[in-house]
């Protein structure tokens, strides 16, 4: 009888160990797919394409220059409107630098451009801190530097009184050297 019981007993701890055997592996297993998922998700969502406030178009007085690094770009009020640039840099060698936006820097130089001479002049550039390309702030042409074309444009628009740019990957509109930039005129605004 006594037998039976320890045997029973020892059934008993069996099973018990089986099951916190059980309980330890499911944890562990949670807690590493919960790793994963939480490495993984912030990547998919930066990577992901998203409509990005850029504040009230208020706020956008004649030739004010906005940049969202966190986002990658830049908006321009124009005179005629507005337009986001990117703010990487079209040079990419090796890796794309972000250009600065240099609102003190004078600067003046006559380029070809597909075929054209122009004369870019005046206070205010884009500037890579790389190699040195530097870009209009109307136009984001390419005025000085190793690259080969302007910035790329993103797609912008005006909504309930503020400015949303479209940004993720294949948004970024790539232009030749001398194409101009979609402008939003303000007249679309609501
Ligand atoms: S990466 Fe910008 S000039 Fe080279």
């Amino acid at each position: 009888m006594a037998d039976y019981a320890r045997a029973g007993g020892g059934a008993r701890v069996r099973r018990r160990a089986v099951w916190a055997l059980f309980a330890a592996t499911g944890a562990l297993g949670a807690t590493g797919i919960a790793g994963v998922v939480a490495y993984l998700w912030p990547r998919r969502l930066r990577r992901a394409t998203r409509v990005v406030d850029a504040g009230p178009l208020g706020e956008y007085d004649p030739g004010t220059v906005r940049h969202v690094p966190e986002e990658g770009f830049f908006v321009v009020r124009r005179d005629d409107g507005l337009v986001a640039f990117s703010h990487t840099c079209t040079h990419g060698v090796p890796q794309p630098c972000a250009v600065a936006w240099l609102p003190e820097m004078e600067f003046s130089v006559e380029r070809e451009s597909s075929g054209v001479r122009k004369r870019f002049s005046g206070t205010g550039w884009f500037r890579c801190p790389c190699h040195g390309a530097t870009y209009d702030r109307a136009d984001g042409d390419l005025a000085f530097g190793p690259a080969s074309r302007p910035l790329d444009t993103l797609p912008l628009r005006t909504e309930d009184g503020r400015v949303r740019v479209t940004v993720g990957p294949g948004r970024a509109h790539r232009r030749d050297l001398g194409a101009p930039p979609p402008v939003t005129p303000l007249a679309r605004a609501p």
